[in-house]
């Protein structure tokens, strides 16, 4: 997505339910918590990348799970995964570690193979956030915020981001995310990079979990998961989850190891859930 003059609206949202207005503490080292009034909905956010530390959710019989990914000091972080974390300014690869935009050619940080993923050697995921807003009660709990400048990791021009977390009744997280352009045309392309495991963390792979999501259309990609530049329509959304699934099993076992390492986290939950959180 190219962002011209002043716009970016990126929108992702994960929904759960839960209750009510937010007791928000805040933590040491930059960890942020907010809580539902009820005690049994909470998440931990960290300045760091504006990473989403832990969701916990009371599971069908009250007891409390925490069902993503996180590390317990920034620390872990900042030499780890990138779990949770805010993905920019470009989260997908961009192919050859440039790009031509208005006539001018970009050059960019090549950190897969020749290519340049997650924004780049230091990308939105590597970097302290402001703390714009944080709302200790009500509907709006707390939102960070972080500006990019010209040339961060080869990008073009100045960019507002905003990154707003947000719990509300019953059991809803939502995540919105925009960025605004403010003095270049630039792609963006912003991401939250949870792994989530519905039934807590540790408790096994998460093979069995069913994902819905609400898209039109997708974005195919080469054999070095490069967007072909097509934008294809989602014929039925099971057959393309389906179609998904079948790729990234194929890829576990037949690419080398570089490739199976970035999606086998995603499919092959199990022990990378242990490797990363040991
Ligand atoms: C959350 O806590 C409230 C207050 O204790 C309780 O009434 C409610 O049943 C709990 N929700 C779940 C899903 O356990
Ligand atoms: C990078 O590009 C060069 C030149 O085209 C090629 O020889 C090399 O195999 C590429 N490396 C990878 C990891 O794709
Ligand atoms: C981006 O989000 C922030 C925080 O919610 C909001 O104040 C701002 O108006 C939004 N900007 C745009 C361009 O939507
Ligand atoms: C790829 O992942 C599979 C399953 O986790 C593992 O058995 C295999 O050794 C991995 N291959 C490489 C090259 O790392």
């Amino acid at each position: 997505m190219v962002v011209r003059a002043a716009l970016l609206p990126v929108t992702l949202l994960l929904c759960f339910a839960l209750p009510g207005s937010a007791d928000v503490a805040r933590t040491a080292d930059g960890f942020y918590e907010l809580k539902n009034k009820k005690g049994n909905f909470s998440i931990k956010v960290t300045n760091w990348g504006a990473t989403l530390v832990s969701v916990v959710v009371p599971d069908c019989h009250g007891d409390l799970t925490d069902v993503v990914l996180g590390y317990d000091t920034v620390a872990g972080y900042a030499k780890g995964a990138a779990a949770g974390s805010t993905i920019g300014r470009v989260a997908n690869r961009i192919a050859n570690a440039r790009f031509v935009l208005d006539g001018k050619t970009y050059r960019l940080f090549r950190n897969d193979g020749n290519n340049t993923i997650h924004g780049g050697h230091r990308g939105f995921n590597k970097v302290i956030w402001t703390v714009k807003e944080h709302v200790q009660y009500g509907d709006s709990p707390y939102i960070t915020y972080y500006r990019s400048f010209d040339g961060e990791q080869g990008f073009p021009g100045y960019l507002d981001v905003y990154v707003t977390y947000r719990l509300s009744d019953p059991y809803d997280l939502s995540i919105h995310m925009n960025a605004t352009a403010t003095s270049k045309a630039t792609p963006v392309n912003l991401v939250n990079h949870a792994y989530w495991n519905l039934a807590g963390h540790g408790s096994g792979d998460v093979l069995e979990h069913e994902l819905q999501m609400f898209a039109s259309q997708y974005t195919p990609v080469d054999g070095y998961m490069i967007p072909t530049g097509q934008v294809a329509p989602v014929a039925g959304t099971n057959d393309v989850s389906r179609e998904y699934y079948k790729c990234f099993e194929e890829k576990e076992y037949q690419t080398e190891s570089k490739r199976n390492e970035t999606f086998g986290k995603v499919i092959f939950g199990k022990e990378t859930i242990q490797e990363t959180w040991s």
